[in-house]
């Protein structure tokens, strides 16, 4: 027929068009998104496609067979000046003359970082806020007295389908000299809020401009990391992190706000400490790149509920006690410069959605990314942090709740606990018969009882317990019969090993006997039964909720679920009976959703969705919460199975 059938990858989606209709059309009628700055002059290069070969429609298609037009001499001329990788077509140029299979590539970095679990294959599309749009506009005519700006959204509608569009008020006074120097030719930024279907011009440069970046950052309340992100190729082309300096105001998140309501002008230091370490964090990653800061058009945000009242410059009182308000739940829109943040003067900034009063935005990041509400099967997500906030559920339904671990997971708490550093142990095992331990320290690949551990751990030493060491050695020391189901250390067995040791009425388990001494004492493992039975109470709950005894598939997020085994944190029942092969962790989801929300403003709008269809449940105020935490102070749970890990 004339009307081939195109099928485009990776979205699947697939249409008959007249032959002749170029790729880049075909593209837009389908609603597929591929990016395009110059708007089919072939002069920008990033609508660049690939015709993927195999059997499709009976045909079988080669990159050299004439289902696509040959290269046409603009392409031809693009090709030689800006090289043009082999078996690359700009969509542009090249028309559809037959049955095609059509590949947008999703630049491979951006899938490695963006889809860390290869195995589900899953591809980020891109479909960015802002995006850039070169146009020629006609020159003033005297007999038509219509302004500049007017002739420069009249062309920006005609070329780009824009229904309604505006302009940002700091556009007007640059536009005159912007058109001039540019010769007629100019490119603007353009934000669309495809919700709201308004698009406005928030900056133009003269001539063909080509590169625009975003930034993608999740404030946690210890760490803030960043991204730098090509709104055009979606490469990652800088990270950076710091702390958090208002770690000065108050470790925890509750010190920080009984900091606020203790002094009057408590919230506003630390609103401007986050928002100076933000500044100097878009400086390393600007320099870093080589990339300017007024290049940097859209930047994204996540947070937990009061990190983010904190970053928005919203006391974060309220958030302190019950009923725990929010002052705005729904996605932040908002102008970079409100914040003072120092990007391009159109920048514009995206906060996500808050779920609960202490489910932050960083929660609804976790879930954009893992996607429980993309799937059939009852999947968990745990954030461990100072907080757990966990969501379960699927596609038809999802509850949230944040349950209070405390700082034992990141090591706080714990008499020889640090956080994740080298020197800090985090593999430990325990001979079931001698009793005596071997570890490894971060920084290090041998075991303690391995030739040369001495040595290649003399930079550091072995300087303590990190999160997912203690896990280890508490799940060992339960596993070799040293603490009992109650958790109990049995100081009966000091007759046997010179490694338990008395102090006073209680017993300690002696891990490194070097300087300082590492032990593992009854408070230590107190401390880890009360963090993992208010997460798994607190997980408990949202099963009963949904009506389910086991998980399908469980995600840790975070830098603790990073490391952390989930054999052994099955064995102390952190987490519920799950099939040990669906249990995975998952790094900073925060920050890939952060990312996803950056890169397609389609996420944003489905996690706004998601966030409203969320059920709320709040673990201070379930009765069963109680009888859900007394029976998972026992290891692992002194009522529920764990039929998977007997196997
Ligand atoms: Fe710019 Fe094709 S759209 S080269």
């Amino acid at each position: 027929t004339d009307h081939p059938l195109v099928l485009f990858m990776p979205s699947g989606k697939r249409g008959r068009f007249p032959k002749g209709t170029t790729v880049l059309d075909a593209a837009r009628q389908l609603g597929v998104y591929v990016e395009s700055v110059c708007g089919g002059r072939a002069t920008c290069g990033r609508c660049q496609i690939e015709v993927q070969e195999g059997h499709f429609a009976k045909h079988k298609i080669t990159s050299s067979n004439a289902h696509i037009s040959p290269v046409g001499p603009k392409e031809a001329q693009y090709a030689e000046k800006r090289e043009l990788p082999a078996g690359r077509r700009l969509s542009c140029s090249a028309t559809i003359e037959g049955d095609l299979v059509i590949d947008v590539p999703q630049d491979a970095v951006i899938n490695a970082q963006v889809v860390r679990k290869d195995a589900d294959n899953r591809v980020i599309e891109r479909h960015p806020a802002v995006h850039l749009c070169y146009v020629e506009v006609p020159e003033p005519d005297m007999h038509k007295p219509l302004g500049d700006l007017d002739r420069l959204k009249a062309q920006l509608q005609k070329d780009w389908g824009y229904r309604r569009l505006e302009a940002d008020f700091h556009i007007l006074g640059d536009v005159q000299k912007i058109l001039r120097e540019g010769k007629w030719a100019v490119t603007a930024a353009i934000h669309h809020d495809e919700e709201e279907d308004a698009a406005r011009i928030i900056a133009l440069w003269p001539g063909l401009k080509n590169e625009a970046y975003g930034i993608a950052c999740d404030i946690g309340s210890t760490t803030i990391a960043m991204h730098l992100v090509s709104l055009l190729s979606g490469r990652v082309v800088a990270s950076a992190g710091a702390s958090n300096p208002q770690i000065r105001f108050g470790e925890d998140l509750m010190s920080r706000v009984s900091y606020v309501m203790m002094n009057p002008d408590g919230r506003i230091a630390m609103t401007r400490a986050v928002r100076q370490e933000i500044s100097k964090l878009i400086d390393k990653v600007t320099v870093e790149s080589g990339v300017a800061r007024t290049d940097i058009l859209d930047a994204v945000f996540v947070a937990n509920p009061i990190m983010h009242h904190l970053f928005l410059g919203i006391d974060p009182t309220e958030l302190g006690g019950a009923p725990f308000a929010l002052a705005v739940s729904g996605a932040v829109k908002a102008h970079a410069h409100d914040l003072r943040l120092g990007l391009n003067p159109g920048a514009r900034l995206y906060v996500l959605p808050c779920i609960a009063g202490h489910v932050g935005a960083d929660a609804a990041a976790v879930t954009l990314s893992e996607g429980p509400h993309r799937q059939d099967q009852m999947m968990l997500v745990v954030d461990v942090g100072t907080n757990a906030e966990i969501v379960l559920g699927n596609r038809k339904r999802l509850v949230a709740a944040s349950s209070p671990t405390g700082p034992a997971f990141e090591g706080a708490e714990i008499s020889s606990g640090q956080r994740a550093a080298p020197g800090a142990i985090e593999r430990v095992r325990i001979d079931r018969q001698t009793l005596e331990p071997r570890f490894r320290v971060i920084g290090s690949e041998l075991w303690s009882d391995e030739p040369g551990f001495k040595e290649a751990v003399a930079a550091t030493g072995v300087t303590g317990i990190c999160g997912s060491g203690i896990i280890e050695v508490i799940a060992e020391m339960y596993l070799s019969g040293i603490i009992s189901e109650d958790g109990v250390i049995d100081g009966s067995l000091a007759a046997r090993s010179s490694r338990i040791i008395g102090q006073g009425r209680t017993f300690s388990y002696l891990l490194h006997d070097g300087e300082p001494r590492i032990t593992v004492t009854q408070n230590d493992v107190r401390a880890i039964q009360l963090a993992k039975a208010a997460l798994y109470a607190g997980t408990k709950l949202l099963m009963e909720k949904q009506g389910v005894e086991t998980v399908d598939a469980i995600r840790f997020a975070g830098a603790f679920g990073s490391f952390i085994d989930p054999t052994y944190a099955m064995v102390l029942g952190l987490i519920p009976d799950c099939e040990l092969e669906n249990v995975s962790a998952v790094g900073n989801a925060a920050g890939t959703g952060a990312r996803m929300a950056l890169l397609n403003r389609r996420y944003r709008r489905e996690i706004e969705e998601t966030v409203r269809k969320i059920e709320k449940i709040e673990t201070a105020l379930e009765p069963k919460f109680q009888e859900h935490f007394v029976h998972a102070m026992a290891l692992p749970n002194k009522v529920d199975p764990y039929p998977k890990l007997a196997e």
